[in-house]
């Protein structure tokens, strides 16, 4: 399996004892209701197994971006419930806003063998969880006296935090649990070892937050696709008119250089040949707008470019049809906005229609897939989106890192 050569939870014993899991229960809430519990029922596997092993399973997290401490609207709670609802065992949410408190201490020594207390948002102790505080990271490893930790949070593996990678500083076993080493296998086997032609497909707003994936992917893939708002600072880079679209003029000499290196390493690099114009952006984002379609060379002064052409979405089809592996990251259009989400269902469509391997980076991608109705067609969606980009560029994440070898 590439990429992954850890200890998982199939190799330990957990008979008895206690075992700190850390989730990704960050999911995504409004007015206290969870809108959508893919992380929950993603964490599934690995949580039954560990019951089913008879392990005491004490569950961290972190959710949101509390700024000042512990805020009830970012409360673990709401995460805890909705577990109760998907296993048979008892679950527990200990309310103890210093996570490894009383409460935490008082629910962990009454656990019996197959149940599961859920801690509080590890982000109420601020500083200790988001800059590695060994003292945190100590506590929760005592609270489970030092024995067990599985880490499963693959969409926070890039933060080294207490949760996830300072803890197991203080345990006596690590392992990556089964979500994790999906992600692993699926983005570690993409980028390291595919099975080739192996395309790539970035889209989404800015060319600054795919800097490094760009230019690693130019080196793994055959064929790199680019659409979406990026898009129009290549094209500009190529000398085109691009209009009012965005445009990231810092980074036009980056362009440059990344069209140099396809072409040096003989890599295809597609760009939309034709761009769904508009007057300006939708705003509000769903409100109904006229477009039109015109050749990318071809983009009026007063005019923005909002989503890939109909000719664009056959050249990127086609690339895709003839693949064997394929990996998407970004949307191609303002997918929110029906009108200009078309360019991001073809490309879509023509992964739920290709045989090769399909893997959706997380993020907006994954949201666009799922609320398109394509997410059963794809072999892996990832839960991770800064997590799986970090993958993408080639670079090792901390919570990965710090798991034990085989
Ligand atoms: C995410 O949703 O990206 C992960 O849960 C990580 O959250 P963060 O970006 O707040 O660290
Ligand atoms: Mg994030």
């Amino acid at each position: 399996m590439a990429g992954l050569n850890k200890v998982t939870v199939d190799d330990i014993n957990v008979r008895g004892k206690k075992v700190l899991v850390r989730v990704d229960f960050n999911v995504p809430m409004k007015d206290g209701v969870i809108t959508n519990d893919n992380r929950i029922q993603a964490a599934l596997p690995t949580i039954k197994k560990l019951i089913s092993d008879g392990g005491k399973v004490v569950l961290c997290s972190h959710l949101g971006k509390p700024k000042n401490g512990p805020e009830a609207k970012f409360s673990l709670k709401a995460a805890a419930d909705r577990l109760a609802e998907l296993v048979d065992t008892k679950v527990v949410f200990a309310a103890d806003d210093t996570v490894v408190g009383d409460n935490a201490k008082k629910a962990v020594s009454e656990m019996k063998d197959g149940e599961i207390v859920v801690l509080e948002n590890t982000r109420f102790r601020g500083a200790d969880e988001t800059k590695n505080g060994e003292n945190l990271s100590k506590e929760l490893a005592d609270l489970v006296d030092g024995q067990v930790f599985v880490m499963d949070a693959f969409g926070s593996a890039h933060r080294a935090h207490a949760s996830t990678a300072g803890v197991t500083k203080f345990v006596k076993e690590t392992a990556v649990g089964y979500l994790m080493q999906k992600e692993i296998q699926f983005l570690g086997n993409a980028v390291e070892d595919p099975v080739r032609p192996f395309v790539a497909i970035l889209g989404g707003a800015k060319v600054a937050d795919k800097l490094n994936v760009i230019n690693n992917l130019l080196d793994k893939c055959d064929t790199l696709i680019i659409g979406g708002g990026m898009a129009y600072t290549f094209l500009k880079a190529k000398g085109y008119e691009v209009g009012t679209s965005l445009v990231d003029d810092e980074k036009i000499d980056y362009c440059k250089e990344m069209m140099a290196k396809a072409e040096q390493l003989g890599k295809k690099l597609l760009l939309p040949i034709d761009t769904t114009i508009a007057a300006s952006f939708p705003d509000p984002i769903d409100a109904e707008i006229a477009v039109e379609v015109v050749d990318s060379d071809n983009i009026p002064a007063d005019k923005m470019g909002l989503d890939i052409g109909t000719k664009t979405m056959e050249l990127f089809g086609e690339a895709v049809k003839s693949a064997k592996t394929v990996v998407w990251n970004g949307p191609m259009g303002v997918f929110e906005n029906p009108v200009l989400a078309k360019g991001t269902i073809a490309v879509a469509k023509a992964l739920a229609d290709t045989d090769a391997t399909t893997i959706i980076g997380g993020g907006d991608s994954a949201a666009a897939v799922m609320q398109l109705g394509f997410a059963d067609k794809m072999s892996h969606i990832s839960t991770g989106g800064g997590a799986s980009l970090e993958y993408l560029e080639g670079k090792v994440l901390p919570g990965v890192d710090v798991i034990a070898e085989k």
